[in-house]
């Protein structure tokens, strides 16, 4: 066998074997198949699918390619330890995990979470995490699980030994647009989870043009493959379908977005932003059987946010890995970008419309994301917008904010902005956030 009867395979539409696909991830994994196989490869799946079979194969060849966690090893039957573990498909102005981790964790949940990075036009949480000066997202095994164990939480990045092959086949389907693919989407989410040794898993599965699945019998799809290779892998998965049409929250962008977080942690939680993290909380701390039913558990959430549990959670996180908390106690500290240049609206009326995929590109464009694999991401950038789907605006009012570095991007960047907030004077709902969930 050889990586060309594996390309010339797929790109002839034909299904791959199990042997086949442990071959390429082995292969790609330890370096001896090149980049461009492997992106000829990925081309050939995302245009021409695979099958279920397949799609299960690629997922824990994946998840086999490096150690699969035991967080608490004995420790978690000893204690009848369940790690519920978390995860979204992907979003703009998506700071759900910033927010719900912490909280679930002041739930006395425990939290082993193994994020991403940005990925398309759609942000990273290991990217905002390192926003903050110190953070490491880097460390070892051995941290990890201590920080687990001391202090019931820890976000790292994908820079352990739990699905490498993961790590390298995500950073190239970014630089080659190969994401909007479902088996390429719930390999990749469900191999990190079983790698990360969560048996329970709830799914962020976003919809609408600041997502990969547009609309919701795709993304209803999407959601079913990921809790058919959970059930085979033995790991309860729920899936809860969320709103993308609009950014979630008013913030896009690394450092912009933390701020808001914790803004959010302190209680001054946007109203579609609360409602993710009550949903995905609540199915998370039911499936930690802490609580007995989903309204119980909302009751809980609202309880540990006003008590500030949540926020001294999120402190001791940052702390604990290495960043500097006087950053998060005074907001201010964080470096601002030097243009932060208004943006007003031309018309009166109500706003119908806010693509998200266009504001995911426009923060991108301004430095928040990346081109190339290697491209160093600006913190500071991004889009603050001031109003939601549904909001009357008068002609003039300030719509928003463009945070950039460089003085050429900003008119085109304003022109974007006005030309992707469309305004009419007929009278509009705001967003439906959450909406369906699948078990
Ligand atoms: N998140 C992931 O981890 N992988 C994807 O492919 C999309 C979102």
């Amino acid at each position: 066998m050889t990586i060309l009867d594996i390309i010339e395979k797929k790109r002839d539409k034909q299904e791959l074997s199990k042997e086949e696909i442990e071959y390429f991830i082995k292969g790609y994994t330890e370096g001896t198949i090149a980049d461009y196989q492997a992106a000829a490869l990925v081309m050939a799946i995302f245009i021409n699918g695979m099958t279920k079979e397949e799609t299960t194969n690629l997922t824990l060849s994946m998840a086999n390619s490096g150690e699969i966690l035991d967080v608490f090893g004995d420790g978690a039957k000893k204690h009848q330890k369940i790690i519920v573990d978390k995860h979204s498909t992907g979003g703009v102005g998506d700071k759900v995990s910033l927010i719900l981790l912490p909280l679930v964790a002041s739930c006395g949940v425990p939290v082993a979470k193994m994020s991403g990075r940005g990925l398309g036009f759609t942000g990273g949480t290991v990217d905002k995490l390192e926003a903050i000066p110190g953070y490491k997202t880097g460390i070892d095994i051995n941290s990890f699980i201590q920080n687990v164990e001391n202090i019931g939480i820890s976000m790292i990045s994908q820079t352990l030994n739990l699905a490498p092959a993961d790590k390298k086949i995500y950073a190239l389907r970014d630089s080659i647009s190969c994401v909007e693919s479902i088996p390429l989407i719930a390999s990749s989410i469900m191999s990190k989870k079983i790698a990360s040794g969560a048996n329970k898993i709830v799914l962020d599965v976003t919809v609408g043009s600041g997502a990969f699945m547009k609309d919701i019998e795709q993304a209803s799809q999407l959601a079913k493959a990921m809790i058919e290779i959970g059930e085979l892998a033995n790991r309860e998965t729920v899936c809860v379908l969320t709103n993308m049409e609009e950014p979630l929250g008013y913030a896009v962008g690394n450092t912009l977005e933390i701020k808001e977080a914790v803004e959010a942690l302190k209680g001054n939680i946007p109203e579609d932003v609360k409602q993710v993290v009550l949903e995905l909380g609540a199915y998370m701390i039911k499936l930690a059987n802490v609580v007995n039913t989903i309204e119980e558990a909302k009751e809980l959430l609202i309880e540990k946010l006003q008590s500030g549990e949540a926020f001294n959670k999120f402190i001791e996180l940052v702390q604990n890995q290495g960043g500097d908390i006087s950053y998060i106690t005074d907001l201010e500290k964080f470096e601002k970008a030097k243009y932060i240049e208004p943006v007003y609206s031309q018309k009166s009326g109500y706003i119908q419309k806010i693509n998200a995929e266009t504001i995911g590109k426009l923060a991108c464009s301004l430095g928040a994301g990346r081109i190339r694999k290697e491209d160093k991401i600006d913190m500071a950038v991004g889009i603050i917008l001031n109003k939601k789907v549904g909001n009357y605006v008068e002609e003039g009012d300030c719509l928003g904010y463009i945070h950039t570095n460089n003085e050429n991007t900003l008119q085109e960047a304003k022109s974007k902005m006005i030309e992707t907030i469309k305004i009419d004077k007929q009278e509009k709902e705001p967003i439906k956030t959450i909406l369906k969930i699948i078990s």
